[in-house]
């Protein structure tokens, strides 16, 4: 596996969003280049654009201009869109979006529709991310008989389910406690590091956000400052455009 630093994953040049015939400018010429295996926090102020710029990198939405360059391909208006995210992506939101009639299990080997596992290798497979999360005790729970730490967690280890290259998330800890704040933090690193996966998450919370490598933030659709996360420098870079 190369060392972070070593390649971009993610290349942002120049992108720009309007909403409602460019009344709304979400997104004001962002660039932002994330290397492999690296994990980059995405901060800054409530409406400053973090969500927008996160849903165009995961091609659920696509820049007004501007290019979008992940893992070698152009995904501004592309049109595998679907194919991208699912070979490429794992996506964890705020809220964890389980399927209630499901368990623990089922949610993660569902992920796997479509790929090139067998039945057998699906459930194998999704035990082991759910023993990756902590949660094999828990496998044939519903997500109503589980905290919202451990729904976070089974949505984690389904982000998993097809080997993403690259771990986007738009303020994953953002319903959580401070405990299972720190343990889905704690497990994002460990991704991160047995993984190699490139990690781009958005937190509004600079506690949250200095759990990355990097802090990136945003203000008014722009980037405004980039920080090394290390030691609390990014809670004084914060400080600092506030
Ligand atoms: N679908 C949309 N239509 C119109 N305006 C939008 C839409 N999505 C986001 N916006 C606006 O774009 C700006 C940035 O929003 P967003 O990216 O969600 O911010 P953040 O995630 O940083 O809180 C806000 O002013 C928001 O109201
Ligand atoms: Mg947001």
């Amino acid at each position: 596996m190369s060392e972070p630093g070593t390649r971009p994953m993610i290349e942002v040049r120049g992108v720009s969003k309007a909403y409602d015939g460019g009344v709304v400018r979400a997104l004001n010429g962002i660039d932002l280049r994330v290397e492999q295996g690296e994990w980059v926090s995405l901060s800054g102020p409530s409406g400053c654009g973090k969500s927008t710029l996160l849903h165009l990198v995961a091609g659920l939405d696509s820049p007004t201009a501007g290019s979008i360059v992940v893992n070698g391909r152009e995904i501004a208006g592309s049109a595998e869109l679907d194919e991208y995210r699912r070979s490429e992506l794992g996506l964890v939101f705020q809220f964890h979006y389980l399927l209630a009639n499901f368990t623990s299990l089922q949610n993660i080997t569902l992920a796997m529709f479509g790929n090139k596992r067998s039945r057998k290798e699906r459930v194998a497979y999704a035990r082991e991310l759910l023993g990756d999360v902590g949660l094999v005790a828990k496998e044939r729970q519903l997500p109503s008989t589980l905290s919202g730490g451990e729904r976070q967690r089974v949505a984690i280890a389904r982000a998993l389910a097809n080997d993403p290259a690259i771990i986007l998330a738009d303020e994953p800890t953002g319903a959580l406690d401070s405990a299972a704040t720190a343990v889905v933090l704690e497990l994002l690193r460990g991704i991160q590091r047995e993984r190699g996966v490139t990690i781009l998450m958005v937190t509004h919370d600079p506690g949250v956000a200095a759990a990355g490598d990097r802090v990136v933030y945003m203000r008014d659709g722009q980037v405004v400052a980039d920080a090394a996360a290390a030691h609390g420098v990014g809670a004084e870079a914060w400080r600092g455009v506030g």
